[in-house]
């Protein structure tokens, strides 16, 4: 008999969740847009049914609306959930105090901060237990995240940190490629041997990096041979201070966490 867990919810994020755990779960979603509902019971076939039965039937339940529709979906779940029963939230500053204050004190709060690329299996989730979770809160937790990706577990103090770092982090990445991309692009290499050359380029540098087990200084410093192309490219990036930029970029991401959850 599978596990149920109760998904409110059905867009970006919980689509992909859906999309990662459908084959060990059993599914109830509850999403208001009746067409998005239908697309994913019939991609997955799952169970769509209203707030009231995604709460009570079910193990668990997932919350994967935007932070603003909190406050409606903890007050519409509120009286159909058992007190021990685990919520797991994975929106952008919402505390689990937050939750807490609306669900009660003995509420079993989890909060969990997945990255986009979950919608291919290889995302990273970081989790955080409230005041009253137990541990098979967080072992069940983790076995659902772990089913779209890997999983790392946090006090909630660094929630804000985990957001700017792997939360935001996908873009970073793209904001990588789009400018290494360009940059091709204007040595007049044809775009699409361009795009060749800089995807594998990636993939490849970071295989290379999980496989050695060594750090990226280490490697970096390898290929970079004094009075050679890749020092006069790194010359570069150091006169713009490219380390005080990522710096500066992941404490303004940090900061804007920590202002959207007070
Ligand atoms: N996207 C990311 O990369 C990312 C990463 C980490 C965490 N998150 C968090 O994940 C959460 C969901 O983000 P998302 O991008 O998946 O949002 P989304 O695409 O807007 O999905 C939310 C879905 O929930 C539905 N909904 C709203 N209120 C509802 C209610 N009362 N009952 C049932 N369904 C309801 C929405 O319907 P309508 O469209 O009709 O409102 C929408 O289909 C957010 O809290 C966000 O902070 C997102």
């Amino acid at each position: 008999m599978k596990v149920k867990i109760g998904i409110i919810g059905g867009g970006n994020m919980g689509g992909a969740i859906i999309g990662g755990i459908h084959k060990k779960y059993g599914i109830l979603l509850c999403e208001q847009d009746e067409k998005r509902a239908q697309g994913l019971k019939r991609k997955y076939k799952i169970t769509v049914c209203d707030l009231k039965t995604a709460a009570q039937e079910v193990q668990a339940v997932i919350l994967a609306v935007k932070p603003q529709n909190f406050e409606t979906v903890l007050e519409g779940l509120k009286p159909h959930l058992a007190k021990s029963k685990p919520v797991i939230s994975i929106a952008a500053g919402i505390t689990c105090l937050y939750i807490e204050k609306r669900l009660g004190k003995q509420a079993h709060v989890v909060r969990a901060m997945p990255n986009l690329p979950v919608q291919v299996g290889e995302g990273i989730t970081g989790i955080c237990t409230g005041a009253a979770a137990v541990d098979s809160d967080l072992i069940l937790a983790r076995r659902i995240f772990g089913c779209i990706g890997k999983t790392v577990v946090v006090e909630e103090k660094w929630m804000d940190a985990v957001t700017a770092v792997s939360g935001s982090g996908p873009a970073y990445v793209f904001l990588f490629m789009e400018c290494f991309l360009r940059a091709a692009d204007s040595l007049g290499l044809d775009k699409a041997v361009g795009r060749e050359l800089v995807m594998q380029t990636i993939k490849g540098s970071l295989k290379l990096l999980e496989r050695q087990k060594e750090e990226a200084e280490v490697l970096r410093e390898r290929v970079t041979s004094k009075g050679g192309t890749t020092q006069a490219a790194l010359d570069v990036f150091s006169k713009y201070e490219l380390d005080k930029i990522f710096k500066e970029a992941l404490s303004a991401a940090q900061q804007r966490a920590k202002a959207l959850s007070q």
